[in-house]
C-alpha cells in the first residue's frame, strides 16, 4: 500500500543542510538555516547554560512529567521578557512549547477551532514555514503585502492597505516581532505605531512571532514593535523561541503567550491550549525550558546569558559589515550597503533563484532560494571566498 506514497520535495530550509552535508566539496558554506556560528565555525553552548545545566544535574531529582503547560517559573520568565510589566499576569495564559514552530502549532489549532472561520494573514515574504504550519493545522491563511518592489524596505503603504481592505474584522495578522525572517526588514518605532492602529481599528488578532529577541538591537529595543501594539489592543498571541538567542536549537524551547481581555477569558483559552497541547505531544520537554528558568531566575547567570547575547549580535553585525565591505572590493560593481541597516541573522540579498542555484552547484554555497543569506554562518575565514562567488554569480 505504501507504493502509492509519493516523495515529498525537502524542505526549503532544513532539506538544504541535508543537501550540504552531503556535498563533498571541501570548500562548503553553509548559509541557509538561521543558526549562529563562532570565528571557528562552531555553534557554541553558551556558558550560561553550561552552568544552567551543571546546577540541573546535581539538583535533579525527577524525571517524571511536566504538567500540560509546562514549568511555570519559565513561563513567568516568558511573560516577562516578552511584555515586560504592560500586561497583568492574570490576563495572560503562557504554555512551554517544544520551540517556536511547536508554538506556532498550537496556536494555529487553537484558532482554527476557537475562532473557527477567521483568516491568518501572513507577510509576504515570510518564514517558509509559516504557511506550511497553518495548512497542516487547516486554517484559512493569505499574504499581505510586506516588502517594497526594490527588494530592500517595507512597503508600509501597501501593508496597511491590505490589512485595512483585505483582512476582515476578526481574522489574525501574522508579524515578526522583530528581524523579520527572511528580509531583516524590520518596521520603525513610527512605523509600528501605524501598523498597531490598523490593528486595532480593524479588530484584527495580532499573532506576533518573537523568534529572535535580542538580535536586532537588544532585548528591550527587540521588544517596542510588540509592547506599541500591546498598547493599542487587549487581545494578542505571542510565539516565543529560545533557539537563537540562547542557543537551545536542538532542545526546542519555545512558548506560546495568549492575552486575553479578562482573567477568566485567559483561564478559558489556557484550558483550550492545553487541550490542544494534549492530543499533539502531550506536555512539553524539560530540560531546555529548565535552562532558561534557571539562568533567568539568577541574577550573575542572567548577566552572563546578556552578555553572551551582545556579544553574538555584535558579531553578526561586522559581519554584515565585513560583507558589505568586501564586496566592494570584489569589483562586481553592486553595491550591498541596503544590507546594512537590515536585523537580525539573515540578509535578503536579492540574488535570484538561479543564482542561489549557481552558488550551489559552482561553489558549494548554500542560502536560502529567496536569496536569504545566514550573515551568523559566515566568517572572517570565508568572507574573501564567499564574496568572490558571489560577485561571479552576479556577473553571471
Ligand atoms: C530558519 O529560518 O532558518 C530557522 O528559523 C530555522 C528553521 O526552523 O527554519
Amino acid at each position: 500500500r505504501f507504493s502509492v506514497v509519493p516523495t515529498a520535495p525537502p524542505d526549503a530550509i532544513l532539506g538544504l543542510t541535508d543537501a550540504f552535508n552531503a556535498d563533498t566539496n571541501p570548500n562548503k558554506m553553509n548559509l541557509s538555516v538561521g543558526v549562529y556560528k563562532d570565528a571557528t565555525g562552531q555553534t557554541p553552548v553558551l556558558q550560561s547554560v553550561k552552568a544552567a545545566e551543571q546546577k540541573l544535574l546535581s539538583n535533579e531529582k525527577t524525571k517524571g512529567y511536566l504538567s500540560i503547560g509546562g514549568l511555570q517559573d519559565y513561563c513567568d520568565h516568558v511573560r516577562t521578557l516578552a511584555f515586560g510589566d504592560q500586561v497583568p499576569a492574570e490576563r495572560v495564559a503562557v504554555l512551554q512549547t517544544p520551540g517556536g514552530t511547536g508554538a506556532l502549532r498550537v496556536a494555529a489549532d487553537f484558532l482554527k477551532t476557537q475562532l473557527p472561520g477567521a483568516k491568518v494573514w501572513i507577510p509576504t515574504p515570510t518564514w517558509d514555514n509559516h504557511r506550511a504550519i497553518f495548512d497542516a493545522a487547516l486554517l484559512p491563511n493569505d499574504g499581505y503585502r510586506y516588502l517594497a518592489a526594490d527588494r530592500t524596505s517595507l512597503d508600509l503603504d501597501a501593508m496597511v492597505a491590505d490589512l485595512r481592505e483585505k483582512a476582515s474584522p476578526g481574522d489574525t495578522v501574522l508579524l515578526h516581532g522583530c528581524c523579520h525572517n527572511p528580509t531583516g526588514i524590520d518596521p520603525t518605532a513610527e512605523q509600528w505605531k501605524v501598523i498597531a492602529d490598523v490593528i486595532a481599528e480593524r479588530r484584527l488578532l495580532p499573532l506576533i512571532d518573537f523568534a529572535y529577541q535580542g538580535f536586532g538591537d537588544g532585548l528591550e529595543a527587540d521588544a517596542v514593535g510588540l509592547r506599541t501594539v500591546m498598547d493599542r489592543v487587549d487581545e494578542a498571541m505571542v510565539c516565543t523561541s529560545f533557539s537563537k538567542n540562547f542557543g537551545l536549537y536542538s532542545e526546542r524551547v519555545g512558548a506560546v503567550s495568549l492575552v486575553a481581555a479578562q482573567a477568566s477569558e485567559a483561564a478559558a483559552a489556557n484550558s483550550q491550549l492545553k487541550r490542544m497541547v494534549r492530543t499533539n505531544y502531550s506536555n512539553p520537554p524539560r530540560h531546555g525550558g529548565a535552562i532558561v528558568a534557571t539562568i533567568l531566575s539568577d541574577p550573575e547567570l542572567t548577566a552572563i546569558w546578556k552578555s553572551e547575547l551582545d556579544t553574538m549580535r555584535n558579531r553578526i553585525t561586522q559581519l554584515r559589515q565585513q560583507f558589505v565591505e568586501t564586496m566592494k572590493t570584489t569589483g562586481a560593481g553592486h553595491d550591498f550597503s541596503f544590507l546594512l541597516p537590515q536585523k537580525g541573522m539573515f540578509s535578503y540579498s536579492g540574488l535570484t533563484p538561479m543564482q542561489v542555484d549557481e552558488l550551489k552547484q559552482k561553489y558549494g554555497i548554500y542560502i536560502v532560494g529567496s536569496g536569504r543569506i545566514n550573515v551568523a554562518g559566515m566568517s572572517e575565514s570565508n568572507m574573501q571566498s564567499l564574496c568572490d562567488a558571489v560577485a561571479s554569480v552576479l556577473e553571471g
